[in-house]
């Protein structure tokens, strides 16, 4: 081949990066937006030496990547969440960005409070607002969504997450990213794979079977890649089939890169790192934290007594491991690409950095509000003790130690400190009109800030006057639950039940009224045995953000109707739980040994009776379901079916249905859970008026995963398609068949 003299030099370009290094920043292509991303990202990577490549791979503070000043690379300056922006403050308060005042920002509910909304639009819109406040205030990436099951109860950090179920999960997953990806801030969809406890959350290691990876604990972070091409994901702290989930290659340059064909990149959790060589090989891009902030921190003995790993990524570290040889070059240059390439797809290297902008604007008010209202989950109303209101009654007392402070939410890293919040007691006094008088009692403490009741006297006194002011009341609203130093990341609850002392008050209220309503605040199931059949009424409030109280005020008085639905089933009590007796396991090793059939899928295998089940939710008004067609009869392999069916509000008010479609496998060569989520609808109705709902079923809604073809089959045969107000209330059934 004859050489031109142009094409020598576009050689000598291409293989001495020197000569780019010379040439004027400002001219390079990876500086203009105009051209393709990937091209820039190449561009870019070509002027960079070993030296700087390498340094891409480890945070530079608490929350920040690497800047490399003399190629302009900016740096992501990361915040955390989901539910809203955390506070710099208190237990974040190495981070960089700590303000010399708290940062205050919109309080959104718990994820599992938006999980109970089904309303994809809705997360899409959290999603979107809580960008823009990441923005705001100077950041660009914010360390969610949450899409991790909620595989047991106790789990502290169940609050965070949408659920027991992974099709709901990966929906309400996807909207969220979506929502933050629009507004070109990156997300980091978490924690990869299954952190469903948080005892020895650092150590345990879980023995999965890959059905059930693939099944349960896979498919909300697929969804995440393959629907919203998210941009991000993060590591879980947990070891994975004996290997951690930072250097864990099944995991992620398996699955995520290679099966699902993610191309952004993977940062660890904060100090989950174990290795050099091994780590980087395994798929993971960016180790955090880093900098100073990361050996202050890993100096404390109680981060490495906690289990953290840290400092495994610096510079220094990845160079020597490429020159002995144990790290590929390519290895490094994926990783620094995986991450250019995400900067410039969220136009880091483009815009100015937007901060001092509005947080907490009235919009973003407005989702949190409709957020907590569409949250609530009304669980039990005999003789229409709610909504509350005038005539019917004419006082009430408000009571409990959820009443007067709002509990936003659970603790951890997601705790968002607003700049104000509406309490159940502020709520409830706003909605009741001036025709009800709204009293107030304590009745017990939270546990855990035990003021006023350090002696058995003074718990009898506080109960006592509770019990007073409701025998006074034309109803009582007891308000209970958990706090967020009760219910948090970094350790699970001991049980299901209620903190001391709560449900004994509960017993005694409801003792002096009949009209005792009990709202519980709390990320996971309660125990409710001992006082379930004496109250006419509990509404789950999950934590509900700043607007909490709002929304509790309207649901109990009318002012909106109730259509949350529940995204876990309700144990009656903990050993009913299908994870019950392998968690948390012994000598940090814990089997999923219940598989695939977690959640409902395990009380339905079981036979178990829960307290409420997946999906359940009342409403004031009444649904009628009607008309199931599903086409055609019999659908050719890889082809889809169309299911329809009529909705109608046959009760006397507006609100919102969520209806819910359930696939039955009637005969499988492998076992299959008696039913399966796999589309659901929000519809809101009127009075009298009907709507037509349809779903398509494809592939995906019909198959398993199967370990022998390590694939998702779907075998030919009858498929029942089950129409439910809940997944124990099947209101229709239909049949079609898979043809060959
Ligand atoms: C949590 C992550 C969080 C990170 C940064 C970790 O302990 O598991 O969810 O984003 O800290 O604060």
């Amino acid at each position: 081949m004859k050489l031109t003299r142009l094409s020598f030099l576009s050689m000598l370009l291409v293989s001495a990066p020197d000569i780019l290094v010379a040439q004027k920043p400002e001219d390079a292509p990876y500086k203009n937006p105009k051209l393709p991303g990937e091209q820039r990202v190449e561009d870019l990577l070509r002027r960079m030496t070993p030296r700087e490549k390498a340094e891409m791979l480890s945070g530079s503070g608490w929350m920040e990547s690497q800047p490399n000043a003399r190629l302009g690379i900016p740096t992501i300056r990361m915040a955390d969440g989901p539910m809203g922006v955390r506070n710099w403050r208190g237990s974040s308060a190495i981070t960089n960005a700590a303000a010399t005042s708290p940062v205050l920002t919109t309080a959104f509910p718990a994820g599992i409070g938006m999980g109970a909304s089904w309303d994809e639009e809705l997360v899409r819109r959290e999603g979107q607002a809580v960008a823009q406040e990441v923005k705001a205030l100077g950041r660009n990436m914010i360390l969610g969504p949450t899409v991790n099951i909620s595989r047991q109860p106790l789990w502290g950090r169940n609050f965070e997450g949408y659920g027991e179920d992974p099709y709901l999960a990966a929906r309400m997953g996807v909207a969220y990213i979506k929502g933050v990806q629009g507004e070109n801030v990156i997300p980091s969809v978490k924690h990869f794979a299954a952190n469903n406890q948080e005892f020895e959350r650092h150590r345990i290691d879980e023995t999965i079977d890959v059905r059930t990876l693939h099944e349960i604990y896979f498919p909300a972070f697929r969804a995440a890649v393959q629907e919203a091409g998210v941009w991000s994901v993060m590591n879980a702290y947990n070891k994975v089939n004996g290997l951690w989930c930072a250097e864990n290659p099944m995991l992620l340059s398996e699955t995520l890169q290679k099966r699902w064909g993610f191309k952004g990149f993977v940062i660890s959790d904060w100090g989950s790192t174990y290795s050099t060589a091994k780590t980087v090989a395994a798929g993971m891009h960016l180790e955090m934290p880093g900098g100073e902030a990361m050996r202050t921190w890993f100096a404390k003995p109680e981060t490495q007594k906690d289990g953290n790993g840290a400092g495994w990524l610096t510079r220094e570290k990845v160079l020597a491991a490429v020159a002995a040889g144990q790290l590929k070059q390519e290895a490094v240059d994926d990783a620094a690409r995986r991450i250019l390439r995400v900067m410039f797809s969220a136009g880091l290297f483009d815009a100015t950095p937007a901060s001092g902008g509005e947080v907490d604007t009235p919009e973003q008010r407005a989702v949190a509000r409709r957020a907590a209202t569409e949250s609530i989950v009304l669980l039990k109303n005999e003789g229409g003790a709610l909504p509350l209101g005038a005539p019917k009654i004419r006082s009430v007392a408000v009571i409990g130690p959820s009443a007067a402070v709002a509990r936003t939410g659970g603790g951890g890293s997601s705790l968002v400190r607003p700049k104000y919040a509406v309490t159940a007691l502020d709520g409830v006094k706003e909605t009741a009109g001036s025709e009800v008088r709204v009293g107030y009692a304590l009745g017990v403490a939270m546990q855990g800030d035990e003021a006023g009741q350090e002696t058995p006297r003074a718990r009898v006194m506080l109960r006592n006057e509770a019990v007073e002011l409701a025998r006074k009341s034309d109803a009582a609203i007891v308000v209970v639950g958990y706090s967020y130093k009760l219910e948090s990341e970094g350790f699970d609850r001991p049980s299901m039940d209620l903190p001391a002392g709560q449900d004994e008050l509960i017993e005694a209220v409801a003792a002096a009224n009949k009209n005792t309503i009990v709202v519980i605040v709390a990320g996971a199931p309660v125990t409710m045995t001992k006082w379930i059949g004496r109250v006419p009424a509990v509404v789950q409030a999950w934590y509900g953000g700043q607007e909490a109280g709002h929304a509790i005020g309207d649901i109990l008085f009318g002012a909106q109707n109730p259509s949350g639905k529940l995204p876990v089933t309700f144990p009656k009590q903990w050993p009913d739980s299908p994870a019950f007796g392998r968690y948390p396991g012994e000598n940090l090793h814990t089997a999923y040994a219940e598989g695939i059939y977690v959640g409902y899928r395990g009380f339905d295998k079981r036979n178990v009776e829960p307290l409420f089940p997946f999906g359940y939710g009342l409403s004031y008004t009444k649904f009628d379901y009607s008309g199931l067609k599903i086409t055609p009869a019999k659908v050719a392999a890889g082809k889809q079916v169309q299911v329809t069916m009529q909705v109608r509000n046959s009760g006397s008010r507006a609100g919102a249905e969520i209806v819910q479609l359930y696939v039955h496998d009637v005969k499988s060569s492998v076992d299959r859970p008696l039913k399966e989520l796999k589309g659901f609808r929000r519809v809101m109705l009127n009075p009298g008026e009907a709507r037509s709902v349809s779903f398509t079923l494809d592939h995906s809604a019909l198959s398993f995963y199967s370990t022998a073809k390590d694939e998702w089959v779907a075998e030919p045969g009858a498929f029942e398609v089950w129409i439910g107000a809940s997944s124990r209330d099947i209101r229709l059934k239909g049949a079609f068949e898979l043809a060959q």
